[in-house]
């Protein structure tokens, strides 16, 4: 089969670890007799200096035919001065409202170098297998905004429909899993919390009812993720909470480095995406970690091209080479780090010896 990738590297770190994900799908086209062809096209701030837009019409108009995006990341402090009239972010954000994507996964599984890694005890994170499922096209990103000279604000909205799609799309999840979903709110507080929590409640009873449903306050979810993650199967909230959630649980995984997630609407077109920024305190040395661009890879063969031995493939390469001790610089021990490149070929020699792990044979 073939396949249209559109590649997004964006700033930072993100043309770093997006070469790293081209490099090991080219790897799995030879292996597995797919074809994919790959279309670089701007975004975010390397977009602004070129063409003075975050999200160029014609990179729009490549996602838009294409059957996956797989994007790095954007922004950075060349761009971030808070008077601007254009930021990289308003790239990425545009991007996930225009083409739907209003289902964002980020599973997080760690990986037994976690353990070692995670500044959480190591008892606490045995058997951790964590989907958080994060609202992504609605909330206060995508409310109206207001500037006056002395105040500011910015809307939190979110329809029924809004919250109904996402919540089917984690209850469907959970009730393919271990059948659990915590739904995170402010319902204490926020109005639009309690129209979440009344919808989690009426789909849970009509449509999932084999599947077990709790609600938690998003502050004490918050240390519920670090004190009991073992707890929690599927996680579902909304888009800022989730955010600031996924940040916190890549310290289980043990890094932001490691941590894919896909982008999902109604069809199959995906954006995938590691969790992280640009990272520009290390931008340009290569140094930053590619396996959670690489592990976006596995998910975007899985979720947006169909292609699950492939996926499963990518995702044993990169376990085999954390089993090594092949880790970049915010994993490895002081003076063993490997850098990107060296990452890169280890999940490449994996792929190719065809290397299995225990925990992810079929
Ligand atoms: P960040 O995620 O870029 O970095 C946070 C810390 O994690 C830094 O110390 C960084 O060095 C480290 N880190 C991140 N990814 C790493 C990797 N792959 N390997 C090794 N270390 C890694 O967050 P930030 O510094 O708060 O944000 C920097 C910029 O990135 C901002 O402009 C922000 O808007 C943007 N950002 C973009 C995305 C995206 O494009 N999806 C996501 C988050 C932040
Ligand atoms: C992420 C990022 C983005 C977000 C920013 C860059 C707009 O932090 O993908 O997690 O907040 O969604
Ligand atoms: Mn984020």
């Amino acid at each position: 089969m073939s396949f249209d990738i559109v590649v997004l590297p964006g700033d930072g770190i993100g043309p770093e670890v997006t070469r790293a994900a081209v490099a090991v799908l080219q790897a799995v086209g030879r292996r597995f007799g797919q074809g994919f062809r790959f279309d670089t096209q701007l975004i975010g701030g390397a977009a602004i200096d070129a063409v003075g837009e975050p999200l160029p019409a014609a990179t729009l108009d490549a996602c838009r035919r294409a059957d996956a995006i797989l994007l790095g990341a954007v922004g950075g402090p060349k761009w971030s001065d808070p008077s601007s009239r254009v930021r990289p972010e308003q790239g990425l954000l545009a991007l996930r409202q225009q083409l739907g994507l209003y289902a964002n996964l980020r599973p997080v599984r760690p990986h037994p170098v976690a353990l070692g890694a995670s500044p959480v005890k190591p008892h606490l994170l045995t058997g951790v297998d964590l989907l958080v499922v994060r609202e992504l096209t609605g909330g206060l990103y995508f409310g109206e905004k207001k500037r006056h000279a002395d105040r500011a604000s910015d809307l939190c909205e979110y329809s029924v429909l809004e919250i109904e799609r996402v919540l089917r799309r984690a209850f469907g999840f959970a009730r393919a899993r271990r059948g659990r979903l915590a739904s995170v709110d402010k319902a204490n507080v926020l109005e639009t919390s309690r129209l979440w929590r009344e919808t989690a409640i009426r789909l849970g009873r009509d449509e999932f009812p084999d599947v077990a449903l709790e609600h938690h306050l998003v502050d004490s979810m918050a240390m519920y993720l670090i004190s009991r993650p073992r707890d929690f199967d599927v996680v579902v909230t909304e888009n800022l909470f989730g955010d600031i959630l996924t940040d916190e649980a890549s310290l289980l995984a043990g890094s932001l480095g490691l941590l894919p997630s896909a982008s999902l609407g109604d069809g199959t077109r995906g954006l995938y995406e590691p969790i992280h920024g640009s990272a520009p305190d290390i931008a340009g040395r290569g140094i930053a970690n590619p396996y959670a661009t690489v592990l976006s890879a596995a998910l975007l063969l899985r979720h947006s091209l169909g292609l699950q031995d492939e996926a499963l493939a990518v995702e044993l390469a990169v376990a085999c080479a954390l089993d090594a001790g092949q880790l970049t610089a915010d994993l490895a021990a002081p003076g063993q780090a490997i850098g990107t490149q060296a990452a890169t070929q280890a999940v490449l020699d994996h792929l190719e010896a065809r290397c299995q792990v225990p925990e992810l044979r079929d």
